[in-house]
């Protein structure tokens, strides 16, 4: 038997002191609200990781959902993925609008269509043929996120997962039950900046995530075009694959795609032990994971606290 985990990310970049709390605050939420899904009968990771996600989609702290970047439109356009590692299952949604869970979408892509992939005009048409109603743009927009793009817009940038300071960030999930079934589901507003129609690494399968129950699963974070390149989260898998242990693999990988492509991402890992990986080579990334009544989180490089959750779901 595993104990059971569920461990997400509040998304890599350059952090500002002040964003600090929320996105701690945030991710605690999440891991705690993926467990209770976990643990409530008949609840399974699939369950779990949407339930993270759907937190720290709706906190506009994050990069997700509400508190989406904008593109060069001053939209929000959406990408997703989710993926079961018992079966390889997937469905992704890219450049999606007007919706407020795109994880929702991924999900209905996954369990309801042949396919994996869904965007734009289509993944917006099927969303709505399957129930998922409308949701303005301007519930969806931040003023943090206007003030990112007009920032951006300004050349006052740096190149990082937002476009300037890195406030906000891609949310991920992981989950493994005691069966030794894996999930992940990721969830992100993309760059601020971004051209109409771009589609990051969060939508593909390999790259922004990747759960396979005969090793492991992976949420990314960061530079989507190099973790494209590199297709981040199979090559994490790929070196656990070669003997590494999660943690190794997860801080390897981070540290490879900035040594080869010069720009910064951040992982999230767990083993089909349930070993819990979590790197990054940008300055900061919340994460945090709830196993049986203690919740983990960081968001500074090193940093590792404990609190005591007396509720076991
Ligand atoms: N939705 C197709 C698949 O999971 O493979
Ligand atoms: N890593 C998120 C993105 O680049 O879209």
């Amino acid at each position: 038997m595993i104990e059971p985990v569920v461990l997400v990310h509040g998304g890599a970049g350059d952090i500002p002191d002040e964003r600090i709390q929320p996105k701690l605050d945030g991710v605690r939420r999440a891991a705690k609200a993926g467990y209770k899904a976990l643990m409530a009968p008949g609840g399974n990771v699939l369950d779990a990781v949407v339930a993270a996600v759907h937190i720290m989609e709706d906190d506009g702290a994050f990069n997700a959902g509400h508190g989406s970047v904008l593109n060069t439109d001053g939209e929000v356009e959406m990408d997703a993925i989710i993926m079961e590692g018992k079966n390889l299952h997937t469905g992704a949604v890219g450049a999606l609008k007007d919706v407020q869970h795109a994880i929702d979408v991924a999900r209905l892509v996954m369990e309801k269509t042949p396919h994996c992939l869904l965007v734009a005009d289509g993944a917006k048409r099927f969303a709505n043929e399957m129930g998922v109603p409308d949701y303005p743009q301007e519930n969806l927009i931040t003023s943090f996120a206007k003030d990112a793009l007009s920032r951006h817009v300004k050349g006052n940038t740096t190149v990082s997962e937002i476009g300037w300071t890195g406030g906000t960030g891609t949310v991920g999930a992981v989950a493994i039950d005691e069966n030794g079934h894996l999930a992940v589901a990721v969830s992100t507003g993309g760059t601020t900046g971004k051209m109409p129609g771009r589609v990051g690494d969060t939508a593909l399968c390999g790259c922004g995530g990747y759960s396979d129950d005969r090793v492991g699963a992976v949420s990314t974070t960061g530079h989507g075009e190099s973790i494209i390149k590199l297709n981040l989260a199979r090559d994490i898998l790929a070196r656990m694959e070669q003997g590494r242990q999660a943690q190794c693999a997860t801080a390897e990988g981070c540290d490879n795609l900035k040594e080869i492509l010069g720009f910064t991402a951040g992982a999230i890992t767990l083993s089909n032990r349930g070993d819990v990986g979590v790197g990054f080579s940008s300055k900061r990334m919340s994460w945090a994971y709830k196993k049986g009544h203690e919740v983990h989180y960081g968001i500074d490089p090193g940093q590792h606290m404990i609190d005591h959750d007396p509720k076991c779901s």
